[in-house]
């Protein structure tokens, strides 16, 4: 296991995977990151459907015009849904157990990437997440905020570079305009 700064430093997205499938333990793995989530008042709004049928994962590929071609070629991927009627916040509880899955991922060795859902249009321009629920038998209680997929990094990832992070989105003791220039001394 890599120390946390690296962990998050070595994340980045995955898009293109080696065909090697996934160990069930690795599967559970990564499930287990996202049941650890937290959430508001711990309602734990989230399901998650396990995808790793070729065919389907063909078929999610085609879920929106852009941003969903890479889930052709992953090993996995992991729906992320919430049931709105449990959580007024599950928008926030589903993306942390997201976000958990692939860090679990990046610590497993393993690449992943975010394929958004919620808000988005498939190729006709009807809802994704429809196309989604469709497909998987969804019911229609469970909004389908992503779909995650992972798998083996065709290569290794660039890390982040240290020099590229964004210091001035933080403010010291109150909001500074970026025209005020006054106490801006780290
Ligand atoms: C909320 C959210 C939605 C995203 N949607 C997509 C998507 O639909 N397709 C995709 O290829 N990447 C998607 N990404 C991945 C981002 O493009 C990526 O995280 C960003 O460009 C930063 O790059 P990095 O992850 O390599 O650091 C999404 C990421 C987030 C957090």
């Amino acid at each position: 296991m890599k120390n946390f700064a690296s962990l998050i430093q070595n994340r980045r997205s995955t898009r293109r995977f080696t065909e090697q499938l996934l160990s069930p333990e690795q599967v559970a793995s990564i499930l287990r990151a996202a049941l650890m989530a937290p959430s508001s008042k711990h309602k734990n709004p989230w399901q998650f459907v396990v995808v790793e049928d070729k065919e389907m994962l063909s078929q999610l590929s085609h879920c929106k015009p852009h941003g969903a071609t890479f889930l052709a070629g992953c090993a996995l991927a992991v729906v992320v849904l919430a049931n709105v009627m449990e959580s007024d916040v599950w928008i926030e509880d589903a993306s942390i157990a997201a976000i958990y899955m692939q860090l679990q991922a990046e610590d497993l060795g393993l690449g992943s990437c975010w394929c958004q859902i919620r808000n988005r249009q498939d190729a006709d321009g009807q809802d994704a997440a429809q196309y989604v629920r469709s497909l998987l038998h969804i019911p229609y209680q469970l909004e389908v905020l992503s779909v995650i997929g992972f798998g083996y990094k065709a290569r290794p990832n660039t890390p982040l570079d240290e020099e590229q992070l964004l210091w001035e989105k933080v403010h010291l003791g109150h909001y500074q305009l970026p025209s005020d220039t006054t106490n801006t001394e780290v």
